[in-house]
């Protein structure tokens, strides 16, 4: 197998590069690939603390110090997906070879359709590493001028160091359509999702959980999915907006599947007929 590499990188730290990371993983999870999600954030790794993660007989940092090999750092989470997660002692960070990434990423892809690797902030050499080796460079801003200027450099960046920048996420976004902003049009990126501010990220942390899976119909949730879907060039089965929002894509079957069982609120059932289908998918 030869499974896609995504990087997903910002300028800015704290714009909410771990929440896409993660989110798409289990979005792309649900669309039935396997995933695997590394926390390359070598100095703060934290994506053991945002998701339940079991522990694997090495971390990251033990593969990355030639200590142990890729597959050895695997360890998996109850929503469907596999995370590589990094060492949080203070003496994993000099232990780490950056340059050993490379290979970690060759064994990941050749047994996941999907890599996904969560960065940290910063435009220095290791940094820089995963955006150079991924196929796919997924950029995340919030639209604070700031973090756009940012965002410009690392796009930048990732063409030097020959990789490839496949759009921009836009997150915490509250307010008029990202699209009407200037200075996220001024940088010449396609606009790949926008993530509405919403608390239920903080909630799906807490109880560590992607979002996706722990609150999937919150205006946050839907739009990480549609965005796992679109990096996949896919359309989400069923729209969770259901209500009586005719315009949505997922309404017309929606409303045939709510046909058939009388007196069962609309919601729940869509909730439940669409969590049946993709909990169902090849997996038994
Ligand atoms: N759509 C959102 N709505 C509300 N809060 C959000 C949203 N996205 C992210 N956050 C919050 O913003 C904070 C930073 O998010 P996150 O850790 O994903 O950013 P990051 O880019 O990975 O940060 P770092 O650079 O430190 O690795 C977290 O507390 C998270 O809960
Ligand atoms: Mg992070």
């Amino acid at each position: 197998m030869s499974g896609r590499v995504f990087a997903v990188a910002s300028g800015k730290g704290g714009v909410g590069k771990t929440t896409t990371a993660v989110n798409v993983a289990a979005a792309m999870a649900e669309a039935d690939r396997s995933v695997v999600l590394v926390d390359y954030d070598l100095g703060m790794a934290n994506v053991g603390q945002v998701l339940d993660v079991e522990a694997a007989d090495a971390t990251l940092h033990d593969v990355l110090a030639g200590d142990a090999k890729p597959l050895d750092a695997v360890a998996s989470v109850p929503s469907g997906f596999d995370v590589v997660v990094g060492g949080t002692a203070i003496e994993d960070f000099g232990r780490a070879d950056p340059s050993k990434l490379r290979g970690v990423a060759d064994a990941l892809r050749s047994e996941y359709d999907v890599t996904i690797v969560d960065t940290g902030g910063g435009l220095s050499h290791d940094t820089t590493v995963p955006l150079g080796l991924a196929d796919e460079t997924v950029l995340v801003s919030t639209r604070q001028a700031a973090a756009l200027e940012n965002t410009a450099k690392t796009r930048d960046l990732v063409e030097r160091v020959g990789g490839s920048v496949t759009g921009l996420v836009v997150t915490r976004v509250s307010g008029s359509d990202v699209a009407d902003d200037d200075e996220v049009a001024a940088l010449d990126v396609k606009i790949l999702g926008s993530i509405p501010e919403d608390s239920t990220v903080a909630d799906s942390e807490r109880a560590g959980e992607p979002l996706v899976a722990f609150a999937p119909e919150s205006p946050a949730g839907q739009s990480y999915r549609e965005l796992g879907y679109e990096l996949l060039g896919e359309s989400p089965p069923l729209s969770f907006r259901d209500g009586d929002g005719d315009a949505e894509p997922g309404a017309a079957m929606a409303e045939m599947m709510t046909e058939d069982v009388e007196g069962t609120e609309s919601r729940s059932l869509l909730s439940r007929v669409t969590g049946g289908l993709l909990g169902s998918n090849g997996k038994d």
